[in-house]
């Protein structure tokens, strides 16, 4: 399964982003398969979880993120070491590969890029009984505004359209939720171009940014957001389980000959 041929499988570069969504339940039986790479710390983080439902699915985000920056580093996956930011941001050390991870209910999405952070969010569009309360304490106003004008049927999308984006932005600077919503503006109207339309009090700042929109399926909304003049987005289409598992063995295949050409010709 040729997911990106244009570049090879597993090669990044400064120009273009890779972007892998998996559909994972709680009870696929891939999660064991997964599960076989994480570190010690990340089985303890594992089980202090309380329901099942949502170990079972952080496994599977972790294991397929290990196993796919395997890939991208040709190493083992269970021999990354990750480092955290002061707000929780997993990053690796002396590298210059960019991730981000999302995950909701049914779906991981996770993206690769090298040489910019990088933040991406995916949401479930569904109903929300405080919606315009949600959106009044946390959006900025004139986005409120433009979200409480929209008939019913055109605000829950274009909520979660919102969020998204502007999730996105807070991940990639990995401030997360400790950056107030509402310093910041996106673009969120059907059809409108999709972008950043201030950010802090500096009119130039937004224009450093690039925002995009990312096609999981009609059920769910997902953005990623990065700064810097907008990059290829190469997406995966929503891969059910078993097919991720098949395009990480072919991707070590891949690998695996280039590492024999590779000695041949050393
Ligand atoms: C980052 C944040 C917005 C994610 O929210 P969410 O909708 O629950 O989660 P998502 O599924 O979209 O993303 C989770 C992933 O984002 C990544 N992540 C964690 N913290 C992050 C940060 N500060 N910035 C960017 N990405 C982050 C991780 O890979 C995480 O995956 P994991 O749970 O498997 O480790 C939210 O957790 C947050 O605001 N965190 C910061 C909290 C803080 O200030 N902590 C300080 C003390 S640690």
């Amino acid at each position: 399964m040729h997911l990106f041929p244009e570049h090879g499988l597993f090669h990044l570069n400064d120009a273009c982003i890779d972007v892998w969504s998996v559909s994972v339940e709680p009870s696929s039986n891939v999660i064991p398969e997964l599960e076989t790479v994480l570190s010690a710390a990340e089985r303890e983080r594992a089980a202090r979880f309380i329901f099942d439902r949502d170990r079972n699915v952080w496994i599977a985000a972790r294991g397929a993120l290990r196993m796919l920056l395997g890939l991208y580093l040709d190493v083992h996956p269970a021999s990354i070491d990750f480092v955290y930011s002061e707000k929780g941001k997993p990053s690796l050390p002396n590298s210059n590969i960019n991730f981000n991870v999302s995950h909701t209910r049914g779906v991981i999405l996770l993206a690769f890029t090298e040489g910019c952070e990088l933040g991406v969010d995916i949401e479930l569009i569904r109903p929300l009984p405080d919606m315009m309360q949600i959106a009044n304490l946390n959006f900025c106003r004139d986005e409120a505004q433009e979200l409480a004008g929209l008939s019913e049927e055109a605000r829950q999308p274009a909520f979660f359209r919102c969020w998204t984006r502007k999730e996105s932005y807070v991940k990639a600077t990995g401030n997360g939720l400790s950056t107030p919503l509402g310093e910041f503006r996106v673009s969120f109207r059907e059809g409108e171009s999709v972008r950043f339309l201030q950010i802090g009090k500096d009119p130039l700042t937004a224009s450093q940014w690039a925002l995009h929109d990312l096609d999981i399926s009609p059920a769910y909304a997902a953005a990623i957001a990065y700064r810097d003049v907008p990059r290829q987005i190469k997406q995966s289409p929503l891969l059910r389980p078993e097919e991720f598992i098949q395009a990480l063995k072919l991707g070590e295949s891949t690998n695996s000959a280039l590492r024999n050409k590779a000695q041949e010709t050393n």
